[in-house]
Order: C-alpha cells, then sequence, then structure tokens
C-alpha cells in the first residue's frame, strides 16, 4: 500500500463514520507545501451533497480523527479544506518498508500482465530518425517500469525489414554488380556465406537508390518488381535481403548498446509475411475483408465516429501487403507465440491514424481485443529552427554520430567543472560516454512524453537545472559523502529519527516515491520519475547544506543521518535503473 492510500484509507474511514462515501476522503499531497504535507478536498465535496456547511462537515471529520496516530496535526483550511501533517514515526516507517527493506520502487500491481513493448521500430538500411531515437529511449524506460511494476514485459525491436526500400536496395545493387550470382534468375546453386558489401556500402547504396526512384518513374518500377520478386521468395533476393538484414542488425545493436537499450526480440516484419496468406483466407471467409476497385479492404468505420476513418488496405491491387497488414499479422504472431494480456507501441504521434485503423480492424476480426493495444505516441525531438532535429550535417540522424557529439560535449563539461580529472583517461572517458548518454535520455525522458521539444545540447549537458548530469553528479555526491563518513569512522547507519525540517522535507519525498511510480506506471509517463529524481536531489542538497554528517556529534543523529543519504542514494539509483540510465561510481 502506498503512502497515499494509506491515509486515503484512514480519511476515508472517517468520512464513513460520519455516514458518507468513504472515497470522499481522498488524500493527495498539499497544494501548497508551505502550510502543509497532505490535504483532503473531499469536505467540500461532500457538502453540496448533503446540504451541509463544508467548514462544518470538515471540522466534524477532524473530530473524528482526533484519536488518529497518523497524523501530528490536522487544520481546516480556507472554505473546508482538511490540511494534515504526517506523524515522524509514521513518516519514518514509511520510507523504511520501502527502501530499507529493499521494496523499492514501492508499489507493484495486484494483478499482472504479459504484456509486448513493441519499440525501436528502426528500418533496416534506412537511416534512424529522431522518432526512433525516441521510441527507442521513451520503450525502453516504460518496459523497465512494466517489469518493476510486477508485469512480464517483452520487448520486441520490430524491425521495418520488408517494405520498398529493400526492393530498392535490391535494384540498385542488381544496377551495379549485374553479374552478382543473386541476381540468376531461376539458379538454384549454393550462394555465398559472405555479403558482397558491407554495412558502409549500404549507407552509400541505399540513400542513392532512393532518390533515383524518387527522380525516375522507370527506376521506381524496377524497385516495386524487385520488392516483390523479394516477397515471391526468390531464393537468390533472399539470400541478398538476408545478407542486407544482418549487416543492419549487427550495427544496430552496436549503437542500441551504446545508448542502453536493450531487445528481448528482434523479429521483423518480415517474420509475419508468412501469416498473411492464412489471415486473407480467414478474413475473406468471415466477410471481413471486401473488394474494393481491385483491392482487399477492412472497413473500420464505426456510426459514431467524429473523424474520418479510411478502411484500411489489406492488399493493394498489384497483390502487396502494406504496412497495415504486417501489423494485424503481428498482432496475431504475437498472439499465438507469446499470449500477452496487453501490447504496447511506442511509435511517434504521426502514426495515431495507422494504430487505431489497426486496432480497430484486429477488434473486428475477433484478433485481440481494442482495449488492450495501447498507443503510446510521442511528440517530436525539434532542432533549434523547430523542425525535426537534424544533425549538423543537415542528414537524418545517426545514433553512432549524436553519441559521439553528447559524449564530446560531456567531456568538455566535466573539464570545465573539474570533474573526474585525475582519473585515468579510460576512466574518464567511460564517464563522459555515461554523463552524454544520460544527458540526452533524461533530456528526452524529462518531457512529458506527449509534448514536443527543442534539442539543446547546452541545456541537456548542464550540471545545474533539472539534467542528467546534475542527477548523475547529485548520485555520485551522494557515495563520495558515504565514503569520507565511512574514512572518517562515522559509525555504522542507524534508524532514521528527524530532528530538522530539511531531514522531515527528504523523508517526505522518499515517501512520495511509491504514488509517483504508481503515477508513472498507470499514466505510462516516465518523466514523473524524472520529477521525483530530481525533487530528491535538490531535497538532500538542502538537507546535506543544513545538517553535518560524519561530524554530528550526537551518534543516534549521526546513524540515522547515514542511513537517509544512503536511502537517497538507494532511490536514484531505482530511478536510474527504471529510466534505463547509467550512472558513475564516482566522477
Ligand atoms: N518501422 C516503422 C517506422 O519507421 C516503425 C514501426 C513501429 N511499430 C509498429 N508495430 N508499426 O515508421
Amino acid at each position: 500500500m502506498t503512502l497515499l492510500d494509506d491515509l486515503s484509507a484512514i480519511v476515508g474511514g472517517a468520512f464513513e463514520k460520519a455516514g458518507l462515501d468513504p472515497a470522499l476522503g481522498k488524500v493527495k499531497p498539499a497544494d501548497r507545501p508551505d502550510l502543509a504535507q497532505f490535504q483532503c478536498n473531499g469536505a467540500l465535496v461532500a457538502a453540496k451533497a448533503v446540504r451541509e456547511n463544508p467548514r462544518a462537515l470538515a471540522e466534524r471529520i477532524k473530530s473524528i480523527l482526533s484519536d488518529e496516530s497518523a497524523f501530528s496535526e490536522i487544520a481546516i483550511a480556507g472554505p473546508g479544506f482538511i490540511n494534515f501533517k504526517l506523524d515522524d514515526q509514521r513518516l519514518v516507517d514509511c520510507v523504511s518498508e520501502t527502501f530499507c527493506a529493499g521494496n523499492a520502487p514501492g508499489w507493484r500491481r495486484e494483478q499482472t500482465e504479459k504484456i509486448v513493448v513493441d519499440y525501436g521500430g528502426p528500418n533496416v538500411a534506412k537511416p534512424l530518425h529522431v522518432g526512433h531515437l525516441r521510441s527507442a529511449i521513451i520503450g525502453e524506460s516504460i518496459k523497465k517500469i512494466c517489469r518493476a511494476a510486477g508485469d512480464d514485459a517483452v520487448g520486441d525491436i520490430h524491425l521495418g525489414d520488408w517494405g520498398l526500400q529493400m526492393g530498392q536496395l535490391i535494384s540498385e545493387l542488381q544496377l551495379r554488380s549485374p553479374e552478382l550470382p543473386y541476381f540468376d534468375e531461376g539458379a538454384s546453386g549454393p550462394l555465398p556465406e559472405e555479403a558482397p558489401v558491407s554495412f558502409k556500402d549500404l549507407e552509400e547504396i541505399y540513400p542513392a537508390a532512393s532518390a533515383a526512384c524518387k527522380a525516375d518513374p522507370e527506376r521506381a518500377e524496377l524497385a516495386r518488381k524487385a520488392t516483390k520478386r523479394l516477397q515471391a521468395g526468390d531464393q537468390g533476393y533472399r539470400a541478398l535481403w538476408r545478407h542486407f538484414v544482418d549487416l543492419s542488425i549487427a550495427a544496430m545493436r552496436r549503437n542500441y548498446d551504446d545508448l542502453g537499450v536493450h531487445f528481448d526480440l528482434w523479429k521483423g516484419e518480415s517474420d509475419v509475411d508468412p501469416l498473411i496468406p492464412d489471415i486473407a483466407r480467414d478474413l475473406s471467409e468471415r466477410g471481413i475483408l471486401e473488394t474494393s476497385d481491385g483491392a482487399k479492404i477492412i472497413r473500420i468505420e464505426r456510426d459514431d465516429d467524429k473523424k474520418d476513418m479510411p478502411p484500411i488496405i489489406f492488399e493493394t491491387s498489384q497483390g502487396a501487403a502494406g504496412y497495415h497488414t504486417t501489423d494485424i499479422a503481428t498482432v496475431v504472431d504475437r498472439r499465438d507465440a507469446l499470449a500477452p494480456d496487453r501490447i504496447l507501441y511506442v511509435v511517434d504521434a504521426r502514426q495515431r491514424l495507422h494504430f487505431e485503423q489497426v486496432y480497430r480492424a484486429v477488434d473486428r476480426a475477433g484478433y485481440f481485443p481494442e482495449d488492450r493495444l495501447e498507443h503510446l505516441w510521442f511528440g517530436t525531438m525539434n532542432g533549434k529552427d523547430g523542425k525535426p532535429f537534424k544533425t549538423r550535417e543537415g542528414g537524418t540522424l545517426k545514433l553512432r554520430d549524436l553519441i559521439v557529439m553528447v559524449t564530446e560535449k560531456a567531456r568538455n563539461r566535466l573539464a570545465e567543472n573539474d570533474l573526474a580529472a585525475d582519473f585515468t583517461e579510460t576512466e574518464t572517458e567511460e564517464i563522459a560516454k555515461q554523463v552524454g548518454v544520460a544527458a540526452l535520455k533524461f533530456a528526452d525522458l524529462s518531457n512529458p512524453r506527449t509534448s514536443d521539444y527543442i534539442f539543446d545540447i547546452d541545456r541537456f549537458t548542464s550540471f545545474e537545472g533539472k539534467t542528467g548530469p546534475y542527477l548523475l553528479y547529485a548520485r555520485a555526491r551522494i557515495r563520495s559523502v558515504l565514503s569520507k563518513a565511512q574514512a572518517a569512522g562515522a559509525g555504522a547507519p542507524g534508524p532514521i529519527s528527524i530532528s530538522c525540517d530539511e531531514e522531515r522535507a527528504l523523508a517526505l519525498s522518499l515517501a512520495a516515491y511509491p504514488d509517483i511510480f504508481r503515477d508513472a506506471y498507470q499514466k505510462r509517463l516516465p518523466h514523473f520519475l524524472c520529477e521525483a529524481a530530481f525533487d530528491l536531489a535538490q531535497a538532500f542538497s538542502r538537507f546535506y547544506a543544513a545538517c553535518r554528517i560524519s561530524d554530528e556529534d550526537n551518534e543516534t543523529l549521526r546513524a540515522s543521518r547515514l542511513t537517509l543519504a544512503s536511502t537517497v542514494g538507494a532511490a536514484l539509483d531505482t530511478t536510474f535503473e527504471l529510466l534505463g540510465i547509467e550512472a558513475p561510481e564516482r566522477m
């Protein structure tokens, strides 16, 4: 039970004794932390219904609670708000139960689910864009948040490995090197194990192919034909395609590893291609698939639709399956292979209509209930020009370049702040990378998921303000405070006891954590955790400025403060883990 649940149950009990609905006793953090710690607005809500003066009603609730040990103070404010201060011992118990007893983040679902998280979604051979970057960062965090809440969450990268870009690539290579054995029509001999091109070559071939197809309709037709021949199972094309996919995956793995993003499944659109004929048959037999202008479509509009809901094109008049089709087949595949209770899609906002269409279609077909498919969409990371962020060269984003860029910036920032100065070069470099990646990830995650934000590397890498580097530094400082205390013979940590406002404020921030975590889980909003971490770091700073630790004479206080410091450290570690941020031991 979280603290707010606990308090709400107590205050709800008082409302019940007063003959009212216990739900009115909902307790939340005070809007005015200078006046109170917690508040309940239930008396105001109830007063209208029971025609009683709200202040009088609030007084009644207060007197029912007069023997309650959880609160050290209850006061009525304004028209009938009930304000509470928590009893210090209760506060300490709450912190100890969560963090000292190893129960962080302090809340778990009663009934857990099997969840597939579909995130990342890069396309083979095509460059990444910021949507892919955000998807990877946010998806990784959401997967970890689900796991910490008890769910069995599986992350699937869902590679775009089956579209027109594959035909563009193959046809380009065929034009350049027609002598390669992959292009012998009808040949069935063994094909080389070694790829005919490197990943670097692919990085050049794809943009050239894509530009050529854009410029010349005949060239585009070649690409379309190649895509069709690939999808029809041509042996040489398939072998070539496999090489392209393998090369891309190897490169992606390295980049995602650097970013601290790890997928359990590396499945792709191509994996579900074999399922499509059966699905088509099933849908046709049940009258769900209709023919319209030579194409096969699924209608998904509903009577109460407020906006246009165009049908899904399941198969074009040329017989090709598109993006909707692979997504429908992927739902079926996941249902059969993993039996998930729910699938989360972390994909950018521009695909909202796409997912709504897919969800309606699979629901209509009875494949998967729509209310268990969630599109966790997000806004764009823009450059200072307000357009989707691009690297300085103007090209689309390369993850590798971005990581190099933030690492370099972090290295300068460390030097400016005289941090990680007398470490070995290897360690400094490792720290610079961790700080750079943390800056990037924290900036992304601390913005509300659904908003756009501006990529501002100077701000992201600053050691001041709500940034990744500030938090990593705060964490490293807590470690160093503790190890210095150890070295100074400060003794063992002991039970928390609260002797001043700064300690109380720090304990309150810690006690708030499980509720914040639950909110982050239920709303799938990692930025709540970023706020919590920032709040903890600031509360620690104030505590550290006001309170002695290793040189505190009172042994009980000294032991308590050691515990408080290590508990904040543990809470920050929990947060970094949930956000997918790696923190250096020292800096
Ligand atoms: N590859 C897609 C793109 O680049 C993203 C895939 C998202 N996931 C999905 N199941 N459709 O836009």
